[in-house]
């Protein structure tokens, strides 16, 4: 077999996370491994980008992107799946962005109560984080991501192949969440081959995974630099991406560790070391708005009390709670702008 196995142990829920060049060719065999006899391929991607899954199947096209992460997307799923007649012991298969693999993940999680999806994930940011893990949610016009379940696919096949066609910024978005697995375990994965970076990133998730699949402590750490990366998202409109958000929320986590004393300044200034080598933006931008950043801070899920931030210790990353409002306001206003 080429490339890298990653294995998620979740018990009789376990599976696979194959990543390299080609390896969505192995979607056939995993599917005959299921014994599903019909699929439905969800995809957000020219059609010849799924391999034949080699069970009869149809084709549903999908378009990534928030406006379509919806509960009306999840409906129209479950109806194509009901009307290609895909019965419990079927399979979806997803190929797109994080948005397609969220959105076709929750159809998968609803229909029959729950039938076998197996994602392609096309974008890096969704190779290496997004689709393995078992979360999926859609959006309420309330807020992002409010409602979803907890949906174990059967295997995740990230085909490097794929992140050829990726616009330069895209690719490089994806590489705000290689950069914060620096910080939580995954080791220095700079100057390394990206199928490398991806199985060294999707291993230390897996194994985050095991341990905690309902995110009730260990895997809060997968938030490293995230509580200002929303932040950031949210108040831009989106103009700044998910990793983008991610890379300067992780240079701001290694500087608010050292404002708290929890680290020093040569483990301060490797935040933006790592965050600069991957070409990621690490200044605030010039637009942001430092009290609306702590007031949308404050309203993370996480946030149960005070400002809470996944940050840098003696003891490794830890999620910190109480986080003082004046600390956050000092290192916001400290932080370079550009
Ligand atoms: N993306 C964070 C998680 O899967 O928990």
């Amino acid at each position: 077999m080429n490339g890298h196995e990653v294995r998620v142990e979740l018990g009789d829920r376990s599976y696979s996370v194959y990543i390299g060049a080609g390896v969505r060719h192995h979607l056939p065999r995993v599917v005959a491994a299921l014994g599903a006899r019909r699929a439905v391929v969800v995809s957000a991607r020219p059609a010849e980008w799924v391999p034949d899954p080699g069970v009869p199947h149809e084709l549903v096209t999908a378009r990534d992107g928030e406006p379509d992460k919806n509960l009306a997307t999840v409906e129209e799923l479950c109806r194509r799946f009901a009307r290609a007649g895909l019965t419990r012991s079927d399979v979806v298969i997803s190929c797109g962005g994080g948005t397609t693999t969220d959105t076709a993940g929750l159809a998968a999680a609803l229909y029959h109560r729950g039938i076998s999806v197996i994602h392609l994930p096309t974008s890096l940011l969704a190779q290496v984080d997004a689709s393995t893990g078992g979360k999926t949610a859609v959006n309420l016009p309330e807020g992002k991501n409010l409602v979803g379940a907890y949906w174990q696919p059967r295997a995740v096949l990230c085909d490097t192949d794929y992140l050829e066609t990726l616009p330069t910024r895209e690719r490089v978005n994806g590489y705000g969440e290689i950069a914060r697995c620096h910080f939580i375990g995954a080791g220095d994965l700079r100057n390394r081959p990206v199928a490398e970076q991806i199985a060294a990133s999707v291993a230390r998730k897996a194994a985050i995974v095991s341990a905690d699949e309902r995110d009730t402590g260990l895997r809060h750490l997968l938030n490293y630099g995230h509580t200002l990366g929303h932040a950031l998202e949210l108040t831009s409109g989106f103009a700044v991406r998910h990793g983008e958000g991610v890379a300067i929320g992780t240079v701001f986590a290694g500087r608010l560790a050292g404002h708290l004393g929890r680290i020093g300044r040569a483990r301060v200034h490797e935040h933006l070391e790592v965050v600069r080598h991957y070409g990621l933006p690490w200044q605030l931008p010039d637009t942001a708005d430092l009290d609306q950043l702590v007031k949308v801070m404050h309203q993370d899920k996480k946030a149960l009390d005070g400002l809470a931030f996944v940050l840098d210790g003696p003891a490794g990353a830890e999620l910190v709670r109480g986080v003082p409002d004046l600390a956050v306001a000092e290192c916001l206003a400290a932080m370079p702008r550009g």
